[in-house]
Formats: structure tokens, sequence, C-alpha cells
């Protein structure tokens, strides 16, 4: 099949890529030509694992190609993926579709024969009908069916999402669609990945639903962790004593500083506003968003109380900037609200992040930027674990106590043992234990 992808962000070049890799032909579309040139020259605009082999074999192998120009490829294609950015919208919090519907008037214009349109990016109920009317009116004679289907891959380990799946989920009512979207799946068809055909809207639905579920799981387990602090319970022992009940399940069970990343916060908000608008407002995910933002407040109130309570003129050691490990990716990352609230009460902040530097120096004010855990630890009053990076699990503590004025950390992942940690003689914080 020949695949054309718009948009070479995170969803349509890991997506482009693992098309690829299936045996497809396909070509990202991008208009930023430095990103196009980036790709050409097999340089990688993200940091995601094993994404720079996946694209170097494919390209190599003569499947998969870059472009500006969308003409030829969308001509040829069985298959046109909309991969842009759906962005909350400054203000309201409603999915910003602009570039989905941009890409969808281009498309319009450029078609040749029965094509799939394809909505990858994440876009709310009746976003596809909007598309079909934009070919209606561009292009009333275009032989096109538009069809959802979600990605549901996570940052750091998008390629192991996308080719094994739990499940592929398919939005259409076209017969000739499902036959092509079959087709482009094959190889997961033939691994048993079960692939679920609904009704667009469905489809569009089922993707807010799942993000907005999973943020709420996260967020009733970070709740159960500060009942944990005051009742003197173990939030880990309560995670594996609850997910071992098969109705619950034992994932995204981990108490921490609050979910961030590119999906939970803007969907969560996008998933109200629809909510709202429909008659039929989700007062739980609302709840969900008001509990998680305060808790990435709370977490700073953490560090203060394990300065004893006077953080001015303290040095804060933070380890891990981005939202979670394995990125570059610093949206809506806890560290962005945890360090400004320390700074606002006078202390001093010195971090290291293995990916996040670059993007975290423009998004944090008088923030002193170390080389490694290491430097960060040596002359902190406190070191704070943000994220929990591999990197962070096997620190050579005694080092760092001998670096730290005094040994005080606060690991907001849980990532050591505190009968450990008091051993080693640290004065260790964590969450919910
Ligand atoms: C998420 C969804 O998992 C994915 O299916 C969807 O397509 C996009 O959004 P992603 O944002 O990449 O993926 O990361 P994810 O691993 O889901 O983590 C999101 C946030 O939740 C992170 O800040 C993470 O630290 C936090 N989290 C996750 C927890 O605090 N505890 C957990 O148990 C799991």
């Amino acid at each position: 099949m020949r695949v054309a992808m718009i948009g070479t962000g995170y969803v349509g070049l890991v997506s482009g890529a693992c098309f690829a890799d299936f045996g497809h032909t396909v070509t990202c579309i991008d208009k930023d030509a430095r990103k196009i040139e980036q790709l050409r020259s097999g340089g990688i605009p993200i940091y995601e694992p094993g994404l720079d082999l996946l694209v170097a074999s494919n390209v190599k192998a003569g499947r998969l190609f870059f472009d500006t120009d969308a003409t030829q490829a969308i001509r040829e294609a069985d298959a046109v993926f909309i991969g842009v950015g759906t962005p909350s919208r400054r203000g309201d919090g409603y999915a910003d579709l602009s570039y989905v519907y941009a890409a969808a008037e281009e498309i319009a214009g450029l078609v040749d024969g029965f094509t799939v349109v394809v909505t990858k990016s994440t876009v709310p109920v009746g976003t596809g009908d909007e598309i079909e009317a934009i070919f209606k009116r561009v292009r009333p004679n275009a032989q096109v069916a538009v069809v959802s289907n979600p990605e549901f891959l996570r940052e750091g380990a998008a390629i192991e999402d996308f080719k094994r799946p739990d499940r592929v989920v398919v939005g259409t009512d076209d017969a000739r669609a499902q036959e092509v979207m079959r087709e482009l799946y094959r190889p997961l068809y033939l691994n048993e990945t079960p692939i679920l055909f609904t009704s667009r809207r469905t489809s569009e639905l089922i993707k807010y639903a799942a993000n907005a579920f999973l943020a709420l799981k996260i967020t009733y387990i970070n709740e159960m962790a500060d009942l944990c602090e005051a009742v003197g319970a173990d939030v880990q022992q309560v995670a594996r004593g609850i997910g071992l009940d098969g109705r619950i399940g034992n994932k995204f069970l981990n108490a921490g500083p609050g979910y961030g990343g590119s999906c939970f916060p803007k969907d969560t908000i996008a998933l109200v506003r629809t909510a709202r608008d429909a008659g039929a407002p989700s007062e739980l995910v609302e709840a969900t968003i008001k509990v998680n933002d305060e808790r990435k407040r709370a977490m700073a109130r953490k560090v203060v109380k394990a300065l004893d309570g006077a953080p001015k003129g303290k040095t804060v050691g933070i380890l891990g900037l981005t939202f979670k490990p394995n990125t570059d990716d610093m949206r809506d990352a806890p560290s962005l609200s945890i360090i400004p609230a320390l700074q606002d009460k006078g202390a001093r902040i010195q971090a290291f992040d293995p990916e996040g530097t670059p993007e975290a120096r423009e998004l944090l004010r008088d923030v002193d930027f170390k080389e490694d855990p290491y430097a960060v630890a040596e002359g902190s009053d406190v070191l704070v674990i943000i994220t929990e990076w591999d990197q962070f699990r096997a620190l050579d503590l005694d080092r760092i106590k001998l670096l730290m004025k005094k040994p005080v950390l606060v690991d907001l992942r849980n990532i050591y043992k505190p009968a450990d940690m008091q051993a080693r003689g640290f004065a260790y914080t964590s969450v919910g234990r």
C-alpha cells in the first residue's frame, strides 16, 4: 500500500516509520523544511529510543521518504494519514483543530482516485464529520472515505506500542475503507491483535475515554498515596493489593508527582469541554484535572518540609525534568510547577536531565543546569528525584552523601526503599510510604 503521512511530529513520524517497516511505501510530509532536511540527512527531530535505526533501515530499503511537498505522495496514496498536532487552544482548552482542517483542505485539493483519509491525531468527536464537509466543499466529486484511527502510543515506548498494541481501533462504516485499513495493519492482524471496527464518532471518543481513564487511575492512586501518608500505610503495597484484582489491573498505579505530557493534560481538558457542550458533563474528569494540578504544587511543599520549612537561600538539586523518562518532552512536566514554586520561596535550583535540558532551558528561569547527577548533588541541601530515569536508580549514594551539604533526599517516584535509605543515613521522603 502507498501511504502519505501529514505531519512529522511524534505520532506522524513513529507511525510513518512503523508502516514502512510493515512493508508499505510511506512518504512523511511536513511544511517545516528544516525538519524534512534533517530527516533526509538521517537526523531525528525527537528523542525516541530505536526510532533512528528504524527510520534509517526503511529509508535504505526504499520504503520511507520525506518531503515538504505533498502533491505526488497524496495523488498516489491509498491512504492519507493526518498526524498533525492538536494542542489545547489558548484560553478555552478546546483542541485546536486548525492544523487538522488545513491538512484536510490540502488533501482535498490533491487526492486522485479512491483514497482513505485517516485521522491519527487525537480529535474531538465530530471532527471526522467536519473533515467530510471540507471534502464536500472543496472537491464534491472526490472519492474519499474519512476514517478515525486513534493512536495509543506512549512516548519512550512508541515503537513497541505501535507494533505490539493491545488493540487497533478503526472508525468507519465504509466497507472499502475497512479493507484498506485491514491491509495496512495486516502484520498485526496476523499477530492476532484485536482490530476493532466502530463508527467514526465512537472511535474518536474511545481515544479520549482511554486517556481520561488512565489519568483518573493515576490520580486515584496519588490520592491514596496521600491517605497512606496520613494513616501510616504503604501505597506500593496498596497498589499491588488492588492491582492483582483483574478487574482493576496493575498498570498505571504508580504514585508520583502527578501526570504530565503531551496527551493526558490536553485530552482531559478537551474531553471536559466536549462533555459540557454535549450536556453530559464529566465531573470525574473535571475533578481529576483539578486534583492533578493541585498535586504538582503540593510536591513543592513536600520539598519545603524536607528543608525543615526554611527553603530561603537553600540549594535544591533536581534530578529529572521531563514529564517521564526516555523522552526529551517537557510538556506539562511536574518540574515546571515544582521548580518555580521553590524559587518563589527563595531556593536556588541546580538540575540535571539526561535528555530534557535543551527544552528545559527555554522554559525555566535561573536554573543552574549540570552535566550529571553528582554535579547536582554537590552543595545541595536537598536532592529531589522528579523523573525516574534509569540512571537515577543506581546512584552511588555514598558519593552523593559526601557531596551534599546534608544527606536529604525527596524521591517523588519511589525508586528507592525507605529502609535502605535510612540505613545509609539519609533523611528520606517518598510518596505514600
Ligand atoms: C499517554 C498514553 O499512555 C498513550 O496511550 C497516549 O497515546 C498518549 O498519552 P504518554 O503521555 O507518552 O502516553 O505517557 P504515559 O506513559 O502514559 O505517562 C503519562 C504521565 O503519567 C507521565 O507524567 C507519567 O509519569 C505519569 N504516570 C504514568 C504516573 O504518574 N503513574 C503511572 O502509574 C503511570
